[in-house]
């Protein structure tokens, strides 16, 4: 079901861009199973890759004997991480200024970490002759739990990094302390919760990967990669292996979806391109789901502790928090340089309010690395979280309505652009009329009636609201950049003499709808047809420089770009048509897809006549170059910021303590909507990601550190089973500063629905006393929060 409301457009946004919901470009090879992933890359003599892993999360490595190996059939080579050492290549920089092993040399710190790799003939010698390797270990005592991490005498896990005597990874703070313990001190109310964002992870459905293909003659690395960054992944890798930028092309084909999850350099890339340099063959190396489970970059794992200060009649003042992080074995946090909690800084959510603090320590544990932005622009899903659970726990404290609470506080439309206490600038937002909106598609007061009805015969239903705020397209390079890549996005535009048109980007899609919606921006801006524009994407060689896709940037930044590339060659365009008609610029107009003469609509070129005519023969105006194209690199000057309103209705069995989604109704703000029907999936995706982290996906580990979640058995993601029919909703409120006032959307619903489905269980459980119970509220969670007995994961 999708509702508008018009009257919350602003004028010149009516409508989408031209052909709105126009079906994918991409999807008649995908439907065909003729999408060309990683794994389908076939090269003359390929050989295969496979690594062996850590059973345990901590130990010492007292040595590797890995003849056996070497003399089964087909292999072709045993690599240690002591090989590795030799040529300076065991360690590898992470996106964090950390270092992780390639393969261990010292010690294991993870259970699943890589620890040695066999190239062999075909996948299954390789993974036959990782049970002839034999390694001794010397285990140790691993550090599983974050909050014992900083204890005295607890296991050194980085003992690598020289001088380091404890688990401590970094500090951060935001806000001001001292104005904020001002405002807590004469507030009526003040409510503090521990909230835990468990460790989950991306599981996108196509694992991670490589091929590998070095030619010795030519001095040229080839690699086909899951990545969703090419183009900073090319750099790392001239940085780390020494060969220069321009021989190495890394090519990202069709990707089954990436979530944060193919956004960091994986041990296994680069064992792919030590493996093809050393057998002087293309080499293959795709992991398996569980590797994919145990070793790839996890998301979340906050342990946090919220407070919220407020008048009685529901002013909220202040907002609090404190937040012990776990990042693993390894500092592997993909997120601007200045930003080690990424965009954390907007727990103050969507409210106009006088002060924040923030305090956040984190630690090392013998878990993966990661910390990757799952669905989210860095870190902004936790602290979406985090407010607007502890704005629900103000509510019921105050006996307040959490709808009306919401909007007593909302950021009002003429405060835009708004300065958080935090130093956030949202660019615009107009909340009222979306959480209205909201509201009237729930029927919100006649669902508040049937809950009261239901609760006198002892049934429990739960309503929920979220209300988000998000930061997307880092981002401005006067402060974002990622290792020293600033985060702007290239595009290159060319049409050809017969008038269609290619655009190459610097953003990779994982499965978003680029191809579409890219095509879209251009064909709105110059007038071709979609179908006559081609999208060339996910190809260092073919595509201008660009920090890629995560984070939801790829409609603010490279979206931005391809819409001002366009204007670059309709410019161009106007000055050809005034020689062809013999006018002055001043006197055309454009009118999609072509230039009139002003007062002689008679009088016209299409852009296809002017492309043929900027390459054909004829004389071009004065000082104007032959060929129509131009290129871009554009920085953007602020992020976007989208919002959205998000109400769930959940009933809870008394019996099994089973929760059902029944409703869930999400009305999302991305600004100018490009297309409506892309839009509505990724809309539909997100929420059923929130799905499975509000209820059942939970990356555990026992108390050695082995890992609980390494099979989809374990480790369980939402089908449509677990979900409801979507409802979903838009208002249209365009970013200022976005050439066609476009915001990012891929991330909203993953960031804006976990909180509505946690509020709406918490709710439903409100006849036992239930304040907060921690994700994933399985059953067994459900069933002892109702009886009192809610215990943090
Ligand atoms: O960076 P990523 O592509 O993951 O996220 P996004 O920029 O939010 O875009 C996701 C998809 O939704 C793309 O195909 C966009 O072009 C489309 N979209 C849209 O049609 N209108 C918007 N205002 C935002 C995104």
């Amino acid at each position: 079901t999708v509702h508008e409301r018009p009257d919350t457009f602003h004028d010149n946004d009516q409508k989408p861009v031209g052909h709105g919901r126009m079906l994918r470009k991409e999807d008649p090879r995908f439907l065909r199973g003729r999408g060309r992933y990683v794994d389908d890359v076939q090269l003359p003599g390929m050989l295969h890759l496979a690594i062996l892993r850590a059973p345990v999360a901590h130990a010492r490595i007292l040595g590797i004997d890995t003849s056996a190996a070497e003399a089964s059939p087909g292999v072709k080579a045993v690599v240690t991480g002591a090989m590795l050492a030799e040529q300076n290549l065991a360690w590898m920089p992470t996106l964090s200024n950390d270092v992780q092993a390639v393969l261990a040399t010292d010690k294991v710190r993870f259970q699943g970490q890589e620890v040695a790799f066999v190239v062999a003939d075909d996948r299954y010698a390789a993974r036959d002759a990782l049970e002839l390797i034999d390694v001794e270990y010397d285990v140790l005592d691993p550090v599983v739990d974050a909050r014992r991490a900083l204890e005295p005498g607890a296991p050194l896990i980085r003992d690598d990094l020289e001088g380091k005597t404890n688990n401590h990874c970094f500090d951060w703070e935001t806000g001001d302390e001292a104005a904020t313990e001002a405002v807590f001190g004469r507030a009526d109310v003040v409510v503090s919760q521990d909230i835990v964002y468990p460790r989950v992870h991306p599981a996108p459905m196509e694992t991670c990967g490589a091929v590998a293909d070095f030619d010795a003659v030519e001095g040229k690395l080839r690699l086909w990669s899951t990545t969703q960054a090419p183009h900073a992944h090319r750099t790392l890798y001239a940085i780390v292996a020494g060969i220069p930028e321009h021989k190495i092309q890394v090519i990202s084909p069709d990707i089954g979806g990436g979530f944060g999850n193919k956004v960091p350099i994986y041990p296994g890339y680069v064992c792919a391109i030590v493996a093809t340099i050393v057998t002087g063959k293309p080499v293959k190396w795709m992991e398996d789901r569980s590797e994919n489970l145990v070793s790839t970059g996890f998301a979340r794992d906050y342990i946090m502790r919220g407070e919220i200060a407020a008048t009685l009649d529901g002013r909220i003042l202040a907002i609090r928090t404190n937040v012990l992080a776990d990042h693993g074995a390894f500092n592997g946090t993909a997120a601007p340089v200045k930003y080690p909690a990424g965009f954390f800084g907007v727990f103050t959510g969507s409210y106009d309010i006088e002060a924040a603090y923030c305090r956040m320590t984190a630690v090392y544990t013998n878990k993966a690395p990661g910390g990757v932005a799952y669905a989210c622009s860095f870190r902004i899903t936790e602290a979406v979280y985090l407010v607007e659970r502890i704005v629900d726990c103000l509510a019921d404290e105050l006996g307040m309505d959490p709808a009306e609470l919401r909007l007593k506080n909302f950021i009002r439309p003429e405060q835009f652009p708004y300065t958080t206490k935090t130093g956030w600038v949202y660019d615009s937002g107009n909340y009222e009329p979306t959480m209205r909106l909201a509201m009237d598609m729930a029927g919100y007061d006649a669902l508040r009636r049937e809950q009261e009805e239901k609760r006198a015969r002892g049934e429990l239903m739960g309503i929920g609201i979220a209300f988000f705020t998000e930061a997307v397209g880092a981002g401005p390079r006067k402060d974002m950049d990622i290792l020293g890549l600033g985060m702007a996005d290239g595009c290159e535009l060319r049409v050809h003499p017969t008038g269609k048109a290619v655009v190459r980007l610097s953003v990779q899609s994982q499965g978003q709808g680029h191809e579409t919606t890219f095509a879209q921006i251009v064909a709105e801006e110059i007038g071709i047809p979609p179908a006559d524009i081609d999208v060339v994407h996910g190809d260092t060689d073919n595509t201008p420089f660009g920090l890629g896709t995560y984070g939801s940037r790829s409609t603010p930044v490279s979206g931005a770009a391809a819409a001002l590339v366009a204007r670059k060659v309709r410019d161009k365009a106007r000055i050809i048509a005034s020689g062809m008609l013999e006018v002055s610029v001043a006197d055309l107009e454009w009118e999609k897809g072509a230039f009139l003469v002003k007062g002689d609509p008679g009088k016209t070129v299409t852009i296809q006549e002017i492309a043929l005519r900027a390459h054909g023969a004829g004389d071009l105006p004065e000082g104007i170059e032959g060929g129509l194209e131009s290129q871009i690199c554009y920085n953007p000057s602020n992020l976007t910021y989208p919002h959205g309103a998000y109400i769930c209705v959940v009933d809870v069995d008394p019996g099994t303590a089973q929760v059902k989604v029944r409703r869930f109704i999400a009305v999302d703000d991305c600004g100018t909507r490009i297309n409506p029907m892309i839009i509505e999936g990724q809309v539909h995706g997100g929420l059923t990601d929130g799905v499975g982290m509000a209820l059942m996906e939970m990356i555990a580990f026992d108390e050695d550190g082995n890992c609980l979640g390494a099979s989809l058995m374990d480790y369980l993601i939402p089908t449509a089973l677990e979900v409801p029919d979507w409802e979903t909703g838009f208002t249209v409120t365009p970013s200022p500063h976005h050439p066609i006032g476009a915001k990012g959307v891929g991330e909203s619903a993953t960031v804006g629905s976990p909180p509505a489905i946690v509020n709406a269980v918490v709710d439903a459980l409100k006849p036992f006393g239930v304040r907060h119970a921690d994700m994933p509220l399985t059953p067994s969670r459900v069933w002892d929060a109702m009886r009192g007995n809610a215990r943090p994961p």
